[in-house]
């Protein structure tokens, strides 16, 4: 933990059981956070639970000599990397090896030189935060090119099918097209057709995550009334659910809202959560639209919400942390042969996050799904 990372002083932890050395010791690094102790045992049990940025260790102990303080802590896989410097009287070659061997990074004498024990800590301590942050980066590095393989090797996957699909059947048309009745001809046609539909939906929404995951789209922020956009969205998916007989019962409690935000962002939003409720719920089922403007207390920021209920299958709790990844396309199919690329909550997601806005979802598997998008009214 650096001072720079996060803000946070770093944290000492002192262990020696002159109690004149601990006042001396907790007076100079008075710019950092400290624990102090006069135990070796407390000592142990502080590292293991405080996980200091670096310690101070006293040798000479009377319950347990500092060696065997350090030789506990460095048992603990998770405190390997935690400085440890030894302070004492002894100044023995043999002491300052057998410390440096037990996993100690320095060594220093007393009588302290202020100086010196400040330099010291420093420069263990700016040597600690860059560790750390190799640690982390090389980590998050690990993670990305883990997604980025598992991404790739989905997305090969299914543009691969989707072209054995219409490869096939272009072939079977062609080699045998009189031996097909009409009827089977468009049938094929159109399952050609569809599945070029999905590898362009598929296309365009990997392209779309990679610009938004690259920060190459950018909010552009106009006024507009959104019950514009609602109305505009409601009316246009009601058709859609028609067709499935599924009845949208829309709630709008905003009267008049005039919101500065980037229009077409939020519709995309609102639309891929309207369209999942109606892909992935079966025919003759509801969905309850409501729209209501709301304060967030902490910082009196107004923003609108619309959630989406429906009656459809609900995600198993198993597969609900799955749900914003890449290619997250769960047990339950679309309910009449609709397009999923498994893409559209992903980039939901990062949407909401470039708006500063939220997104939550709650479901119950068997009896529906309910999303909840909220938006500020105003950017900041
Ligand atoms: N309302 C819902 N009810 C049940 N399952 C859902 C619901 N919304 C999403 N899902 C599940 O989560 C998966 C991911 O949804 P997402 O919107 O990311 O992709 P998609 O709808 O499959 O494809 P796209 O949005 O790109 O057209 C879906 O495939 C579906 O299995
Ligand atoms: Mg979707």
């Amino acid at each position: 933990m650096s001072e720079i990372e996060n803000g946070e002083k770093p944290l000492l932890l002192i262990i020696d059981d002159s109690k004149e050395n601990l006042h001396f010791l907790c007076d100079i690094f008075d710019e950092y956070r400290k624990s102090v102790t006069v135990s070796g045992l407390e000592g142990i049990n502080l590292a293991n639970s405080l996980k200091p940025d670096l310690i101070l260790l006293d040798i000479l102990m009377p319950e347990i000599s500092g060696f065997d303080v350090c030789r506990a802590i460095k048992e603990n896989p998770d405190n390997k990397d935690i400085p440890i410097i030894f302070l004492s009287g002894k100044s023995k070659l043999e002491d300052v090896v057998k410390g440096l061997k037990l996993g100690a990074v320095d060594y220093i004498t007393k009588p302290f030189e202020q100086e010196e024990l400040k330099v010291r800590v420093k420069t263990n301590l700016e040597l600690k935060a860059s560790k750390d942050l190799i640690k982390r980066q090389s980590e998050k590095l690990a993670e990305l090119n883990e997604d980025f393989r598992h991404f790739l090797s989905i997305a090969t996957h299914d543009l691969k099918n989707s072209l054995l699909v219409i490869q096939g059947f272009t072939k079977l048309l062609t080699e045998r097209y009189h031996k097909f009745s009409d009827s089977e001809k468009l049938d094929l046609l159109s399952d050609i057709s569809f599945t070029g539909e999905m590898m362009f939906k598929i296309i365009m929404n990997l392209s779309y995550v990679t610009r938004l995951e690259e920060g190459k789209v950018q909010p552009y922020y106009t006024e507009f009334d959104i019950n514009y956009l609602l109305d505009d969205s409601i009316k246009y998916f009601k058709e859609i659910a028609n067709s499935k007989n599924i009845n949208i019962n829309y709630i709008n409690k905003i009267k008049q809202l005039s919101v500065f935000q980037d229009l077409s962002l939020i519709k995309e939003c609102i639309d891929n959560v309207l369209s999942n409720a109606i892909k992935f719920s079966p025919f003759k089922t509801q969905i309850t639209v409501i729209a209501y403007s709301e304060s967030i207390n902490k910082d009196m920021r107004q923003m609108f919400v619309v959630e989406v209920e429906d009656e459809g299958p609900g995600i198993k709790e198993e597969e609900q942390a799955l749900l914003f990844k890449k290619f997250a396309r769960l047990s339950s199919p679309s309910t009449n042969h609709e397009i999923t690329t498994g893409l559209g909550l992903a980039i939901t997601k990062m949407i909401v996050e470039l708006l500063k806005g939220e997104l939550s979802f709650s479901s119950q598997f068997g009896k529906g799904t309910k999303f909840v998008l909220k938006f500020p009214v105003n950017v900041d």
